[in-house]
């Protein structure tokens, strides 16, 4: 009996030893393994189409679609690995190029392809990251970037500034107390004032009330540091928050779309440039023969979709569809109202419509 209970003992004890070296030494590439899972899903859904399945050229259904340059390969290692972690973090992360702007058209350096949509306003930069490391496994590398002590980092920059601003609220808070009952010390020294000479005429007390509102508007010192730590607290909060979460916007409003009919012309000229030269739409849309076909094809957009509708989609459309493959490109309201109308152009004939008999 006690042999047996000893050697159940023995055997627990051999038991939790395996599970713990297992764990142990599993533990670090079970975690790596979770973030690459993580990318290739969202490859899959986000990517997939253009750059095809493991990154070939012409794997994609949409690469033939595309305009020139078209997607590279994304498995050659030759040119795939002269760039860093940080460097395609960027490509997908980007704003997507402003051709109003003179320097932007003439900065080299800029990724200057309309047709690579960015994700930097639809996922979340740990999903980024995730996403980065996937496509490193399709050239055979992998991650060299520190994600987690990037997050490390976030986190103690958010601290840090936490820290500053709880000083910087005490501190104000403790000005404005003061000031206040010196305020209050000075009114009541007024009042006895006032009490004391009664004739006090009608040109004095003016004046002092003139005094008495200047001095309203006097914005403290600690009140102005706070408000600079308030700003670093709010951009430190949201960039550790979107570490670790998609971007979230509040929903679109209904805009007014009414425009003089001048207005309107000049807008559909300036939607159908951004459409094609900023955002790309052609890379995913097709009008007529060419475009891509991720999404429908919109040569009768301007029959079918009402104008409010396509605003508010274009501005947001996680907002309306969460799980869409179409990405937020970060369009603002004037950007959005110009393809509003341009789309609104858009009015092709019913393909299937039986061509009217000639009079
Ligand atoms: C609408 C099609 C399309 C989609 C969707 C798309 N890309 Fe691209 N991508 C392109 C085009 C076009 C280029 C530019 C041509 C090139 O250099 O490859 C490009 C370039 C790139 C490059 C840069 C290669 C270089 O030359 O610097 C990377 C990396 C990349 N894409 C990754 C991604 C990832 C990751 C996703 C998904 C999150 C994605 N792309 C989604 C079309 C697309
Ligand atoms: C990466 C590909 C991609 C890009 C880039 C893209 N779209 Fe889309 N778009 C889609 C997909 C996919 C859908 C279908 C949405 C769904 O049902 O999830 C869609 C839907 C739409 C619709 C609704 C069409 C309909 O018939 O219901 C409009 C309008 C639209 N996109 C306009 C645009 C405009 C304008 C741009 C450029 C600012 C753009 N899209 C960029 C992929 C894309």
């Amino acid at each position: 009996m006690k042999g047996e209970q000893g050697m159940q003992r023995v055997l627990s004890k051999v038991a939790i030893v395996v599970v713990a070296v297992f764990a142990v030494t599993s533990g670090c590439a079970l975690f790596e393994d979770e973030r690459t899972a993580k990318g290739r899903k969202l490859y899959r859904h986000y990517c997939m189409h253009c750059h095809g399945e493991s990154g070939q050229q012409q794997e994609g259904f949409n690469w033939e679609r595309m305009p020139d340059p078209r997607p590279r390969d994304l498995s050659e290692d030759a040119a795939m690995s002269t760039f860093s972690d940080e460097e395609i973090f960027n490509t997908i992360s980007r704003d997507m190029r402003d051709t109003s702007l003179q320097e932007v058209i003439d900065d080299e350096n800029y990724f200057a392809v309309s047709t690579m949509p960015t994700f930097k306003y639809t996922l979340s930069e740990e999903e980024l990251w995730a996403v980065v490391g996937y496509v490193r496994t399709l050239h055979g590398g992998s991650l060299t970037f520190d994600v987690d002590g990037r997050k490390a980092e976030l986190e103690s920059q958010f601290q840090a500034v936490n820290a500053a601003h709880d000083q910087a609220k005490q501190a104000m808070d403790e000005a404005l107390a003061k000031q206040e009952a010196e305020e209050a010390a000075r009114a009541e020294a007024e009042e006895e004032a006032e009490e004391d000479d009664e004739d006090l005429d009608m040109e004095d007390e003016e004046d002092l009330e003139d005094y008495d509102d200047e001095e309203e508007e006097i914005v403290l010192p600690e009140e102005e540091a706070y408000e600079k730590v308030a700003e670093q607290f709010e951009a430190a909060k949201a960039a550790l928050e979107n570490f670790s979460k998609r971007p979230k916007m509040t929903q679109i409003a209904r805009p007014d779309l009414t425009t003089t009919d001048e207005e309107r012309v000049a807008l559909q000229d300036k939607g159908k440039n951004l459409y094609f030269n900023k955002y790309g739409c052609n890379g995913c849309h097709s009008v007529g023969d060419t475009g891509g076909l991720v999404g429908p094809a919109l040569d009768r957009a301007g029959f079918r979709l009402n104008d409010t509708w396509v605003y508010r989609w274009v501005r947001y459309p996680q907002g309306m569809k969460k799980h869409t493959r179409m990405p937020n490109l970060g369009l603002d309201d004037p950007d959005a109202r110009a393809i509003t109308a341009y789309l609104d152009t858009l009015r092709a004939p019913k393909p299937d419509k039986p061509i009217p008999p000639p009079e």
